[in-house]
């Protein structure tokens, strides 16, 4: 062949390689982020696996030695995270000769809450029903199966079976039965079993007259039923209570105290080394600031609770907002163990609709500091233990969005770890999770699809704040949580938005000010100063502690109604972003979970459209002052939003119609009073 010829044939092929397209391999998201990474029992096989008693018991190390790639660990729950931990380095390239990497969890209790009602229903669930299928005679056991695999993957090692607003039925024979067989499996996955229960479990479930954890007869009740749950599961892990909490009986109805329950509770199990986990989501309707009450009943009952108690405090002190500050109980107890409560499904930021990355809201209150014991107290410090609100359910990918799973994927990694950072986790979640198409190199998936994908889910949450509840603004939705409903009332005041929002024609927020309700005081110095100074306030928590005028200046020079409406922008303008961002991403990732996304994101868009016509509209009628030059004009006139919600289907779960739009419904009809 002549030379020329062959020249010309040879930049042929590179101009066809250069212009072959990419092809996305086929997925469905049903692999989560196990998706790119060897199976597991071929990663073991490859290992020589070894137990080293110096080891922490759930820890491990990985290192060559003599050309053989060895995993020492604690226990057979630390080989399985030292597996997945190799899984991990081999997905994300770091697995070459000479690795080294010895890890052991920084929490011993890494614990996801199901919040499962036995009817199959899921309370804040967003991925159809309930995993465990309370309702049908078989176990479901493949779907368990993966679901350890899951956990045990980012280190997961307990799982509450049950809502926190529980039924007593499930400490009865045939549902005790099933938890076994639940437990059975779990177990294999190095998962504990625990239970929420009832307070009044013995009076509904064997006539006993009395809740009185000091009667001596509910003392016996709860210790035969310990005696006959660990007769079942010798590895029970312990009991999650809700008492004396959203009309949850508790022993406050008996004059006793939330340490006279938990300790009662924690006596009957304390034998079989099994734990109370006693929450502290506490408020009662009358009280003028629901933020200060978990500090007031808790701080006169430290050093009160037995040693097998565990009070675990949501991060935030109101619930589970988009943002907010750190609950002040993280500084306050000294002598009770806490544990952290987390949301991972996304009661308040969209459901399983809304991309909202939750490892930057995590970080955030994990890093804050308390200053309990002097500078460097982080909350993360201060907690000994770290439970998530899962957002699991029966839907082939878990968490009914592929979006989503990063959220359960974050929470482990943080839980075993954290100190890692929210954005070196999106980064392997991206990795595990979808695959390089053929055809591109590792080098341009990582420019083109790893980098842009990653740079959306870390801008997430911070766009949800924005077009929900910017600045510190919270609590401002219709009763549903997913849509806005700032004008919203009702017979209980802490439930409805005004009595968060504070909006008037004067100006907007909650004053919890040492003028106001206080609620500064429970943070201490130098937070406490920081947090009551108008000018030391950080701004994104502007209205969640002070109430400002509507002209107040903020740091911007600009007006607070002008800086609210900028936010509410902001929101939207992100969103389209992640659309734009989405779309460029098409030719490397397989058609159906392109469709998945870019359907959630037109669903997003419209519901910050939404968000944002609603709460500037509404928030406009008070303030009487436009809206800045800047930011685009409402679509939606307020008179035909306010007073309006979206249509839910029998689930509560919001209809959109074809176009993705929120299927917004007139006003009942109020029926006249008699
Ligand atoms: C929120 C949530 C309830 C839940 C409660 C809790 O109020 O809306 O569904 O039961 O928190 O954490 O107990």
């Amino acid at each position: 062949m002549r030379k020329s010829l062959l020249l010309t044939l040879l930049a042929a092929a590179a101009l066809l390689a250069a212009c072959s397209k990419p092809v996305p391999a086929p997925q469905d998201g049903t692999a989560l982020w196990l998706a790119a990474g060897r199976p597991y029992a071929d990663i073991l096989a490859s290992v020589q696996a070894g137990t080293d008693p110096a080891l922490p018991p759930e820890g491990f190390h990985i290192y060559d030695r003599d050309g053989v790639r060895r995993i020492d660990a604690g226990s057979e729950a630390g080989l399985r995270y030292g597996v997945y931990a190799l899984q991990r380095a081999e997905v994300l390239g770091q697995a070459g000769p000479g690795l080294d990497l010895q890890e052991a969890p920084f929490y011993d209790l890494r614990l996801l809450n199901h919040w499962d009602n036995l009817d199959d229903t899921v309370e804040r669930g967003y991925a159809g029903l309930s995993m465990w299928e309370w309702t049908s005679p078989a176990v479901p056991e493949a779907r368990i199966r993966r679901y350890g695999e899951l956990c045990a993957s980012v280190g997961l090692n307990g799982a509450v079976l049950n809502n926190v607003n529980s039924n007593p039925l499930i400490l009865d024979a045939a549902h005790l039965a099933r938890v076994r067989a639940i437990a059975d499996i779990l177990r294999e996955y190095g998962i504990r079993t625990y239970l929420s229960i009832k307070w009044t479990s013995p009076i509904a479930l064997d006539g006993l007259k009395s809740g009185d954890p000091l009667d001596p007869k509910v003392r016996a009740w709860w210790k035969a039923k310990a005696a006959e749950i660990y007769g079942l599961i010798p590895d029970f892990g312990g009991f999650l209570v809700k008492a004396n909490s959203e009309g949850q009986a508790g022993p406050q109805d008996y004059g006793r105290t939330h340490a006279d329950g938990a300790n009662m509770l924690a006596e009957a199990v304390a034998p079989y080394g099994g734990i109370v986990m006693w929450r502290a989501f506490v408020y009662s309707p009358t009280s003028p600031d629901r933020a200060n009450q978990a500090v007031e009943e808790f701080l006169p009952l430290d050093g009160k609770f037995a040693d097998n108690v565990i009070v675990q405090i949501k991060n935030g002190p109101v619930d589970f907002q988009p943002r907010e500050p750190f609950s002040p109980l993280f500084g306050k107890l000294r002598d009770t163990k806490m544990m952290m409560e987390f949301q991972i499904t996304q009661e308040y930021l969209g459901f399983s609709n809304h991309m909202a990355y939750h490892g930057t809201t995590w970080e955030e209150c994990l890093d804050s500091d308390t200053y309990r014991d002097g500078p460097g107290s982080t909350v993360a410090k201060m907690v000994t233990g770290i439970a998530g609100v899962a957002n699991t359910g029966q839907d082939p990918n878990f968490c009914g969005y592929v979006l989503a799973q990063a959220n359960w994927y974050a929470f482990g990694r943080l839980a075993w770890n954290p100190e890692l950072g929210a954005e070196q986790i999106a980064d392997e979640w991206v990795r595990q999770t979808f695959l390089k198409p053929e055809g591109l190199s590792a080098k341009a998936f990582d420019a083109k699809f790893i980098a842009p994908l990653r740079g959306m889910l870390m801008a997430s949450r911070e766009a949800v704040v924005d077009y929900e509840m910017p600045m510190g603004l919270h609590h401002l939705f219709a009763g549903s949580h997913y849509g806005p409903g700032p004008w919203e009332g009702g017979s209980r005041p802490d439930w409805t938005p005004p009595y968060y929002h504070k909006a008037d024609a004067e100006g907007i927020g909650f004053d919890r000010t040492r003028s106001g309700s206080g609620n500064v005081d429970q943070y201490n110095e130098p937070l406490a100063s920081t947090y009551n100074g108008l000018d030391t306030c950080p701004e994104e928590l502007l209205l969640w502690f002070h109430h400002v005028p509507w002209d107040y200046q903020t740091k911007s020079g600009r007006t607070a109604w002008d800086e609210i409406c900028l936010h509410y922008d902001r929101g939207i303008r992100a969103v389209e972003g992640f659309r734009k961002t989405w779309a460029g991403l098409q030719p490397y990732v397989a058609p159906a979970l392109y469709d998945e996304v870019s359907g959630k994101l037109e669903t997003q868009l419209n519901d910050a459209k939404w968000w944002r016509d609603a709460c500037v509209g509404y928030f406009q009628t008070l303030s009487k002052r436009p809206l800045p030059t800047d930011v685009a004009p409402l679509d939606t006139p307020i008179d035909s939003l306010i007073w309006r919600s979206v249509q839910s289907d029998r689930y509560g779960l919001p209809v959109h119609d074809a176009q993705h739009r929120p299927v917004i419904l007139p006003p009942r009809p109020r029926r006249p009073r008699p």
